[in-house]
């Protein structure tokens, strides 16, 4: 495991879970939200395993920017334009407090744990900042505009968030992990009601908890129809300056940037999986133009699931599943959805009821305009008969230059040059 956060060889190893096992909770995907579930039922004296499929924190927890922010770009707006200002509200709120609880849990953690403020800068559309701002006004939340912003470009101003944070997750990881009851290479191959089938054996659960990041079980939940995948690009400098801030582009296709210790860690050519786009090479002409004293050190990318409305699903993994609860579609805001799925599901699966449940239901209404395009998507990549196909469902592989890997335009899965899985929802190699 190459992470630009720690070195892999302080992550303790486990052992894979063989034989048959009963337990409470069995959570699936050993990423910091499967982590942040089972800490919690630990510490809820909570009878639970946790399984990863390889190593833990192996996947996209490794390839994150870190940030602790209720600020997930221009977010209120939306929600308040879809489903009404107290849904704005409510988010706001669910989102604060997964704030608060990462606050409180690094008070007694060693993992760069810094309080910052978070902006969202537009460069041209001043407008749409203005209408982020009343909805958060009208929720009573204090942010500000901003107009003085210290980036070496102009904006149009920005919407500041005080009293955000940001740390370094695996440092934070590899202490919550302590006492947690963790088996590595134990991948889930199918769920029914004799329980979760390992290569190994059986694990009979009284709950399950799927966070794979792409959900693996195609029969429930309609997630490949619900969601596609987005890959981001980051790159750490020196000498470059410290904007003492978290900085984010409102559009889709612009730049973020953050600090952590004397490095610039710049994200953006942000693209769909498996559709042409940027790459770290837009960070790069970006960084030549305008920090051509910057010194590139380290680059990594990771991959998102991104949902119909851009809220998470978090909850109950379909109507008809009641013992099954999923924690995916974080639209790039890992870090506070990660939290907020662990207070949401250990709460589910005690039969607690959970006041931001019903926002972050999976099971809400699907229709949204995003819905026809992930359709159509999927339609023309599984009739495309050229190419290698995705052993997911079938869709035409797209070769992916800047990182060498075979990308699936549907749902986001990767593969090497050689065919080895990287991202799910595939969940085996391509066949030779
Ligand atoms: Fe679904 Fe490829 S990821 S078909």
């Amino acid at each position: 495991m190459e992470s630009f956060w720690l070195n892999s060889d302080t992550f303790p190893q486990y052992d894979r879970l063989k034989g048959n096992h009963k337990t409470g909770v069995l959570v699936i995907g050993g990423g910091i939200t499967g982590i942040l579930c089972a800490y919690r039922l630990h510490k809820q004296n909570i009878p639970y395993i946790l399984v990863e499929a390889d190593r833990i924190c192996n996947g996209i927890t490794k390839n994150t920017t870190a940030k602790i922010t209720s600020q997930h770009g221009l977010i209120y707006n939306k929600i308040s334009q879809m489903y009404g200002t107290s849904k704005a509200a409510l988010y706001l709120k669910a989102n604060e407090y997964a704030l608060s609880e990462y606050k409180h849990l690094c008070n007694t953690i060693d993992c760069d744990y810094e309080t910052k403020d978070s902006y969202v800068y537009s460069l041209n559309y001043r407008s749409k900042l203005t209408a982020e701002l009343d909805t958060l006004n009208n929720i009573g939340f204090p942010a500000t505009y901003e107009t003085n912003i210290p980036l070496p470009f102009h904006t149009a101003g920005a919407i500041k968030f005080p009293n955000q944070a940001c740390f370094n997750p695996l440092k934070f990881i590899q202490e919550i992990i302590r006492e947690l009851k963790i088996f590595e290479h134990t991948r889930i191959i199918s769920i029914s009601k004799k329980g979760a089938l390992t290569g190994h054996g059986t694990i009979l659960a009284d709950k399950y908890i799927v966070c794979t990041h792409f959900p693996f079980i195609n029969t429930h939940g309609s997630y490949f129809l619900k969601m596609y995948q987005q890959r981001s690009y980051v790159i750490a400098y020196k000498n470059a300056p410290d904007y003492n801030g978290m900085y984010i582009d409102e559009s889709g296709n612009g730049l973020s940037f953050r600090n952590y210790k004397d490095y610039l860690l710049v994200g953006g050519g942000g693209h769909k999986t498996g559709k042409k786009g940027g790459d770290w090479q837009v960070i790069s002409s970006f960084m030549k133009k305008n920090l051509p004293q910057a010194t590139k050190v380290y680059q990594f990318a990771t991959q998102d699931c991104m949902s119909l409305d851009g809220i998470p699903y978090i909850g109950q993994y379909s109507k008809n599943c009641p013992d099954l609860f999923v924690a995916t579609g974080f639209n790039k805001w890992g870090m506070t959805s990660s939290m907020l799925s662990s207070i949401i599901l250990s709460d589910l699966v005690t039969g607690k009821t959970n006041q931001y449940a019903s926002l972050f239901s999976p099971s809400r209404n699907m229709l949204h305009p995003q819905l026809i395009t992930n359709i159509y998507n999927a339609t023309v990549n599984i009739l495309n008969p050229f190419g290698k196909r995705c052993p997911h469902l079938g869709c035409s592989l797209k070769w992916n230059a800047a990182e060498h890997t075979w990308d699936c335009p549907c749902h986001g899965s990767r593969f090497a040059d050689d065919g080895k899985l990287i991202d799910n929802p595939a969940t085996g190699n391509l066949k030779k």
